[in-house]
């Protein structure tokens, strides 16, 4: 197992009282596993990444549970361990590549600094290698990027850089949150084609952050769905997909355009998300479940096998 979450809680203190994000979320990720995280805007997918690279706001807590990685907590390093591990073992890519680079220096010099760092290479040595890796991303001309500004590239070329930075080292472990949310379609196919690529190639985890079930489909083996900060479905994707359980899950499958027919509207799913300042004793769900009973406004389903036989698929919801 490389990375192993557990009862994991976050609140954000506010003047409106706490926040809190995460409610008791438990998960892992396999080596050389690419799983994805979906869930609407709020839910809690970017604040899980956030906390396990030990990069939250001053005024968040972890008020429970733990994140192992390869075995070590992550939650009780110190901050010189949690940014080794940052620049090492666990490489970010997110989806405004340019809070990633660094917006006056030089591509190569960027590269060659991550480099320089992380293997001991007198910079022209560094700098090759630098060059290198942009080959490895599928940018054609490396020696020419290399030599540019980031401002000088296009959306899609920055972000294949930030790839190449984000796999300099390389991690074990890849985080990457909405990468291709900004990008044109075509451009975001060949992103992910280049993620799916590097994975493959040298046996890294991503813990794929999207919005987007079709590109869950396409890229990832398992899928998390979460709402309003907890876990409420989970297991291989086409099962997810296929066979959901959770009323959550159904809406937002339900929701998806027909393919059939592209002008069909987005159904949107009625009603909001709770207050997470006020999270409800029952379903987090509750407020918005066709499906609900007077059960379900009183207590919290939990994360439970969907089969006794099918230990990988998992929901939690009082109706299955
Ligand atoms: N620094 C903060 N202070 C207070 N609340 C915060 C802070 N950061 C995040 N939150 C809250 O935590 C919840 C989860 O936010 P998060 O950014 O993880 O959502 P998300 O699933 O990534 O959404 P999106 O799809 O829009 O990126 C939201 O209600 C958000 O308002
Ligand atoms: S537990 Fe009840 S309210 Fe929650 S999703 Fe299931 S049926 Fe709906
Ligand atoms: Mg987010």
């Amino acid at each position: 197992m490389l990375l192993d979450i557990k009862e994991l809680s976050v609140e954000f203190a506010s003047m409106q009282g706490n926040v809190k994000a995460l409610q008791n979320i438990s998960f892992s990720i396999e080596k050389g596993e690419i799983v994805g995280i979906v869930g609407e805007s709020g839910s809690g997918k970017s604040v899980t990444a956030l906390t396990i690279l030990g990069l939250l706001e001053k005024n968040a807590s972890i008020t429970s549970g733990s994140i192992l990685y390869k075995g070590r907590d992550v939650l009780v390093m110190d901050k010189r361990e949690q940014q080794a591990l940052r620049g090492k073992e666990i490489g970010m890519v997110f989806q405004e590549p340019m809070t990633a680079l660094h917006p006056t220096m030089k591509i190569g010099d960027q590269l060659a600094e991550v480099i320089k760092r992380h293997r001991k290479l007198p910079h022209k040595e560094a700098y090759q290698a630098g060059i290198k890796s942009l080959a490895e991303v599928h940018i054609h001309d490396p020696e020419l990027v290399a030599r540019k500004y980031p401002f000088e590239l296009s959306g899609g070329m920055r972000q294949r850089v930030v790839i190449a930075l984000a796999m300099a080292a390389p991690p074990d472990l890849l985080i990457a949150d909405e990468p291709t949310t900004a990008l044109d379609v075509t451009i975001q196919y060949e992103i992910l084609k280049l993620m799916e690529e590097l994975s493959a190639n040298r046996g890294t985890s991503i813990m794929f952050i999207t919005h987007d079930l079709g590109v869950v489909a396409q890229m990832c083996k398992r899928v998390i769905v979460m709402y309003a900060g907890e876990i409420v479905e989970q297991g291989e994707t086409h099962q997810v997909l296929q066979h959901p359980v959770h009323p959550y899950t159904r809406a937002l499958i339900g929701a998806l355009p027909d393919l059939a027919d592209p002008d069909e509207p987005l159904l949107a799913i009625p009603g909001e998300s709770p207050d997470l300042r006020r999270r409800p004793a029952g379903c987090v769900f509750a407020s918005r479940c066709a499906q609900a009973l007077p059960l379900c406004q009183e207590e919290r389903p939990g994360l439970e096998p969907v089969q006794q036989q099918n230990e990988s698929h998992y929901a939690a919801c009082w109706v299955r």
